[in-house]
Parts: structure tokens; C-alpha cells; sequence
């Protein structure tokens, strides 16, 4: 394994079809792991420059994430990695006192958008969405709709505008470049030492793509905002942002220069674009990937909204309790499943003992939702889609322990934004359920408005599904195995961020 890290390290990023070729090795070392050894309590692999832990004892996790987490900062590998699209965003910085702040900042700025307005503005898109899609008249490719759309939620529900639909393409089809391209060589970046990630980064071209994004994001949102403060109303996470900016100037009675409050307003907002919308898109597309094959429950869950009140009194809070259940049950599988980070990459400060098996200083610490939630341990049946398990008397046995279903993290660097997707999910789950059928097609995965379903579509979907099921690794990863453009990973298993 480390002989093969260390010559794929080689290759990567030295030209496309190196990095192809260096992605594929990796992929053969995973595939050679026999059973479920990442089931273990702990797995330890020893690397070229340093060592790699996976933790699925919940013991460890609470200690990685949330009792000593001073100890287990985010990876740097990781900053490195998102450098080029979100700058000093909090996302990508690893711990410390400024990460606090930020995050407080985040917080803060996130708290002053209603509930009611993410419900109203959430409808309201993916309504307009589905009249564009019903008008095309024709199957639409749902992973890049749905990240086109959960931008413009996010944006409008936070800055109070939106791209335009030729600069939303763009920016899904940017994304989507950036994770092909990370994707083959991210598990590299731990066979390297700093110097050599730096290099793999560059080499990969990770620096021209996301300025491209960055560029789009300051001409769209962040210069008209510095040009004019918006109303406090219509733009609740910019005007918080700006109030705090203004409010840091005055304290220190030296106002920023222009260009570095604008890099600082242009990182978070990047956060805000990039966390908020890729993790939701991500979600749903699973769910209906998982729903493409279950006619009946899309049937049922039709009826349902057709004769509650969801769409209309969601956004008062008024919601129908039952269809509320069912769609939050829905929601819970697909994030106990396809959790969108599937992997939280921390490294360790300090050499440290974890069961027996020493992991030097500087060592990578994975925690896992993606392995943790389909533990054999924890949960029955746990590869098997069962929304059902949700709906019970009882909640699931397994969530009696907290840390058994952390799909939104754990500890300090928790989501800031569960909240505020739960709620926009169900938001669009209910209008799009009670508007659409979803279906594979031969060549796409398709959402169309009511209506049957072409049958030559079934030969070919369950054969992908077959294909799906078979994989122990999560998408995204070297050993992952769906086709490409054929699962909700998108193009080219673009999808399943890891960070
Ligand atoms: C289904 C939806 C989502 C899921 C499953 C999800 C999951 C996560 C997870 C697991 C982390 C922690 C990463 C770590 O510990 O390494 C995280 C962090 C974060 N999320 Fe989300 N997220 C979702 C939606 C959102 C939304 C809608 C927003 C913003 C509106 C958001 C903003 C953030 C931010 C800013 C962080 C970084 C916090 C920090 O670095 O301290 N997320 N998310």
C-alpha cells in the first residue's frame, strides 16, 4: 500500500493522464482490502511520510471531534485543497482562536436568516425550476439541476440575489471540474510532506478553476453588495457580514483597506455558496436516485401532498404533520446513507495512543459518517434504503448513541447550517414530489413532471443500481465503481465531497 501511495504520489498531477493513471492505482490498492475492514474499530496504515487512522469506535470519535478536539485540528492538506476556492473561508482553516471567531461571525450571520424565509424562498425557486423543466418538456439531469438550484436558494435566501442562469452553469460546471480533479489524487495528499502537497495542488490546476469561481461570486454578490448595503430584510447574511466588518474597523479604528474586506466578505460568501449548496444538492440527489426505484413510495408520497397543506403552510410553520414525518424520514435515509462529507479529515497535534496502536504527530485522522452509518454493528440492515426505520414508534436503536449518525459533524466544528438545510430540504422535497416522477433513463437520471415512465428505462437503471450496491466506497473515492454520469455523483463521480 505505502509502496503504491508513494509511486502514485509520483505521478499525480504531472499532466492529466498521469494523474488518471496515479488515481487508478489507488484505486486497485483499495479494492485489494478484503471484507469490510473498514468496518474495524480502528485501521491504521502506515505512509510513505507519515500514518492514516480510520476511527469508527465512537469512543474515539467523540475524543477526535469533541473532547480533546484542540488536539485534532481539520488537515492542512485540507486548506490546501480548498485554498483556491474559498481563501481563509472557515471552512477550510484548521483550528485555533481566528477559526473560533470566524465561526462565531458565520453563526451569527446565519441566525439572522428566518426559518420562514429559507421555506418561502426555497418553494418559490424550486417551483420556478419545475415550470422551466416541465416547459423543456424533456427528462432533465437532476445531480446539476439540483446544484443550480440550491445555489440559487442559498444565494437568495442569504445575499438576497442570485446568479444569472448562464453564470449558474458555469459555476456548477467549474465545481464539477474542481472535484474531478481532486477526487483521483486526494487520498495522495497524505503520502506527501507539505512541500509535495503544495506541488500537487498547483499541478492539478486547482488554482485557475476556482478563480474563475471567485470571480464570478465577486462580480455577482460581493461588489454590488460593498457598492450599496443592501436592505437588512433581503439580504440577512450579507448585511450581518457588513455590520461586523464595519463593527471590527471601528474597534480598531483602522478601516480595512477596500480589497481586503472585499477578500474577506469573498471567502465567507464562497463558504456560504460552497458549504451550502453542494451538501443539500448532494442529499437530495441520492434520494431520488434511491426513489427512481420506488415508484409506489413516489405514488404514495404524491397522494399524500396533494391533499395536505405542505406547500402552502410550510413556511408559516403550519405544515401537515404526517407529510412533515414522511419527507423528514426520507431525508434522515438519504443522510444516514449518502452522507455528503463522507470522510472528516483531521490531523493529529501530538503523537497519541488510539487502542493500543501508537499514530505519530502529524498523523491523519479520519472519522468516517459515511462508515459509521452503514455499520453492521449499529445498524440493521444497513446498506438497505429503509426510510421506514425512521417512522417507527421508536427512534432507530442505534441513535441511542448520538455519534452513531453525525451527518452534520460533531463537536466545535459542527454544521452551522443543519438548521437551515433540514429545513430547505423539505421544502423542495415536498414540491418536487408532489410535482414530478422521478426515473433513470438510459442515458440520464431524469426528473420529468407526472407521468408514466418509459419501461426501456428499468433494464438499464437496475443494472446501475446493481453496480451501486455492489460498492463498498463511498462516491468520490478511487475505489468507487459507479459508472460515470450514471449514479448521483455526477459527472465523472463528481459528487460525495470529501473533506
Ligand atoms: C445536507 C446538508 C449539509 C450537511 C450534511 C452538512 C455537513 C457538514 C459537516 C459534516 C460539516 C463538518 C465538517 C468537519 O467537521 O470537518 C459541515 C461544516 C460546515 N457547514 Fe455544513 N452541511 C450541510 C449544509 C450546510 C449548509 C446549508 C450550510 C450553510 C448555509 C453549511 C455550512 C457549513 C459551514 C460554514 C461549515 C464549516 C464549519 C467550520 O468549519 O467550523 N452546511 N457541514
Amino acid at each position: 500500500m505505502a509502496l503504491m501511495l508513494s509511486l502514485a504520489g509520483r505521478l499525480a498531477g504531472r499532466s492529466r493522464f498521469l494523474t488518471r493513471i496515479a488515481g487508478r492505482l489507488v484505486a486497485r490498492e483499495l479494492r485489494q482490502l478484503k471484507g469490510k475492514p473498514v468496518e474495524r474499530q480502528l485501521l491504521v496504515y502506515d505512509l510513505p511520510e507519515t500514518q492514516l487512522a480510520l476511527a469508527n469506535d465512537l469512543r474515539l470519535v467523540d475524543t477526535i471531534l469533541s473532547d480533546r478536539a484542540g488536539s485534532f485540528p481539520k488537515a492542512r492538506a485540507l486548506e490546501r485543497l480548498l485554498r483556491p476556492l474559498i481563501g481563509g473561508g472557515v471552512f477550510g482553516q484548521p483550528g485555533g482562536d481566528p477559526v473560533r471567531q470566524a465561526r462565531r461571525l458565520f453563526v451569527r450571520a446565519l441566525t439572522r436568516i428566518p426559518e420562514q424565509r429559507v421555506t418561502a424562498v426555497a418553494t418559490a425557486v424550486t417551483r420556478a425550476y419545475l415550470a422551466d423543466w416541465q416547459q423543456a418538456g424533456r427528462p432533465v439531469a437532476i445531480p446539476s439541476e439540483l446544484s443550480r438550484l440550491t445555489i440559487d436558494i442559498v444565494s437568495e435566501a442569504s445575499l438576497g440575489t442570485r446568479f444569472t442562469a448562464a453564470e449558474g452553469r458555469r459555476f456548477v460546471e467549474l465545481f464539477f471540474e474542481y472535484h474531478r480533479r481532486v477526487n483521483p489524487v486526494l487520498l495522495l495528499l497524505g503520502s506527501q510532506d507539505d512541500a509535495g502537497q503544495q506541488a500537487l495542488v498547483e499541478r492539478m490546476g486547482l488554482a485557475a478553476i476556482g478563480a474563475e469561481m471567485r470571480e464570478l461570486i465577486r462580480r455577482r454578490f460581493v461588489v454590488p453588495l460593498l457598492d450599496a448595503a443592501p436592505e437588512g430584510g433581503q439580504a440577512p447574511f450579507a448585511t450581518a457580514l457588513l455590520e461586523a466588518a464595519a463593527a471590527s474597523a471601528g474597534a480598531d479604528r483602522t478601516s480595512a483597506p477596500d480589497d481586503a474586506r472585499q477578500t474577506a466578505m469573498l471567502d465567507e460568501i464562497a463558504v456560504m455558496l460552497l458549504a451550502g449548496h453542494e451538501t443539500t444538492a448532494s442529499v437530495l440527489s441520492w434520494l431520488l436516485w434511491e426513489l427512481a426505484e420506488a415508484p409506489a413510495e413516489q405514488d404514495e408520497m404524491a397522494a399524500l401532498i396533494a391533499t395536505s397543506t405542505v406547500a402552502s403552510t410550510l413556511a408559516d410553520g403550519r405544515a401537515d404533520a404526517a407529510v412533515t414525518r414522511r419527507l423528514g424520514a426520507l431525508i434522515q435515509e438519504a443522510l444516514r446513507l449518502y452522507p455528503p462529507i463522507a470522510f472528516l479529515l483531521r490531523q493529529t497535534t501530538e503523537a497519541v495512543t488510539f487502542r493500543q496502536r501508537p499514530i505519530c504527530a502529524g498523523g491523519y485522522v479520519v472519522v468516517s459518517p459515511w462508515t459509521i452509518q452503514r455499520h453492521r454493528a449499529l445498524w440493521p440492515q444497513p446498506d438497505r434504503f429503509d426510510p421506514a426505520r425512521w417512522l417507527a414508534a421508536e427512534p432507530p436503536a442505534a441513535t441511542a448513541d448520538r455519534l452513531a449518525m453525525i451527518p452534520f459533524g460533531y463537536g466545535p466544528r459542527v454544521c452551522p447550517g443543519k438548521r437551515f438545510a433540514e429545513v430547505e430540504m423539505h421544502a423542495i422535497l415536498g414540491e418536487l414530489l408532489g410535482a414530478c416522477r422521478i426515473a433513470r433513463t438510459r442515458s440520464r437520471w431524469a426528473a420529468s413532471p407526472h407521468g408514466p415512465t418509459a419501461t426501456s428505462a428499468c433494464t438499464s437503471a437496475r443494472a446501475a443500481r446493481r453496480r451501486l450496491r455492489s460498492c463498498r466506497q463511498p462516491p468520490g473515492q478511487p475505489g468507487h465503481r459507479c459508472r460515470r454520469g450514471r449514479s448521483p455523483a455526477g459527472p465523472g463521480c463528481a459528487r460525495g465531497a470529501v473533506f
